[in-house]
C-alpha cells in the first residue's frame, strides 16, 4: 500500500531531510585518509543525536552499527570497521535518521583523495542517474518509467545497475511501498501521485551487476570485485513537481567528490 504524505507530513520530512544535510556536510570535513570506518559511524551518531534525531539503520533487522560505509567493491550495507580509509579508496556512505517519527534516507560516495578516473566518471555517472530518475517523478507518470531511463543513463555509460537492491517509498517506515528497481519498462508500475515521497538510489557498478554477500551477512560486494558507487536521496513529488529534501546546491551544481587529504 502506498502512503501519500499530507502537506504537514512533508514539512516534517523537510526538517528531518535538512538535519540530515548537514549530517552529511560535517561528515565530509571529518573524514580523513587513515581513519577507520568505526571511527566516521561514531562521529555520525554523536552528529545524529546532536539534531535531537535517531539513527534509522541501527538495530534495523539486526543491522549492528549506525550508518552503512561501503568501500571500493562494496555495494551498499557495508558495516564500519577497524579498517582504515587509504588514499584512493571509494567510500560510499548511507544514512538514515529518524526525526519527529519519520525517516530521512541519503547516500554519497566520495573519494579518499585523489581518485581513478574511472573512479570519477563512476561516481559522476551514478549521482547524475539519480538526477535523471528524479527528472521523471511527474504526476502521472508510472515507477517503471524512472527506472527504465535510470538503467539507460547508466547503461549508455558503459556501467550496469545492481539488479538485487532497489531504491523505496519512505516516510513513518524506510522502507514503504512502492520498490523503486533501476533498470525497468516504461509504461510499468504503480503511478506517481502528489505527495509521494520516494528514496531513489542508484546503486552502479564498474562492471557486472552480479553480487555476493560477505559471510557478515550485510556486506554486498561486486561478484567480480569490480568497484561500485551508491548515491541517493528523500524526494517528495508536490503538485509542483519533484522537490529533492535531502539534496543541496553542492551537491546538484558544484560537486566535490574529493575529501580533504588535510
Ligand atoms: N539506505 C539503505 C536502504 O534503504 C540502508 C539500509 S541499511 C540497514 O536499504 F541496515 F538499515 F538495513
Ligand atoms: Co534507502
Amino acid at each position: 500500500m502506498i502512503s501519500l504524505k499530507s502537506k504537514r507530513e512533508i514539512e516534517i520530512m523537510r526538517e528531518a531531510a535538512q538535519r540530515l544535510k548537514i549530517v552529511f556536510e560535517e561528515l565530509k570535513r571529518f573524514i580523513k585518509p587513515a581513519m577507520t570506518t568505526l571511527e566516521i559511524d561514531a562521529k555520525a551518531e554523536r552528529l545524529i543525536q546532536a539534531q535531537k534525531a535517531k539513527p534509522a539503520f541501527k538495530g534495523y533487522r539486526g543491522y549492528p552499527a549506525c550508518i552503512c560505509t561501503s568501500m571500493n567493491e562494496e555495494v551498499v550495507h557495508g558495516i564500519p570497521s577497524k579498517r582504515r580509509l587509504n588514499e584512493g579508496d571509494l567510500l560510499s556512505l548511507d544514512i538514515g535518521l529518524i526525526y519527529e517519527g519519520y525517516v530521512s534516507d541519503a547516500a554519497r560516495t566520495w573519494s579518499i583523495g585523489q581518485a581513478s578516473e574511472e573512479a570519477l566518471e563512476l561516481m559522476e555517472v551514478t549521482r547524475r542517474a539519480l538526477y535523471v530518475g528524479m527528472s521523471q517523478m511527474k504526476l502521472g507518470a508510472r515507477i517503471g518509467d524512472l527506472s527504465h531511463k535510470i538503467q539507460d543513463y547508466v547503461e549508455s555509460h558503459g556501467f550496469s545497475v545492481i539488479r538485487d537492491f532497489v531504491g523505496h517509498g519512505i516516510g513513518r517506515a524506510m522502507h514503504e511501498d512502492p520498490q523503486v528497481p533501476n533498470f525497468g519498462k516504461p509504461g510499468h508500475g504503480p503511478k506517481l501521485e502528489a505527495g509521494l515521497v520516494l528514496a531513489i538510489e542508484p546503486m552502479v557498478a564498474a562492471g557486472s551487476w552480479e553480487v555476493d554477500i560477505l559471510d557478515d551477512a550485510w556486506t554486498v560486494v561486486t561478484r567480480d570485485r569490480q568497484l561500485a558507487a551508491h548515491y541517493e536521496d528523500t524526494i517528495v513529488l508536490t503538485e509542483h513537481g519533484p522537490e529533492n529534501l535531502t539534496g543541496s546546491q553542492e551537491c546538484e551544481e558544484n560537486v566535490n567528490y574529493q575529501v580533504s587529504m588535510v
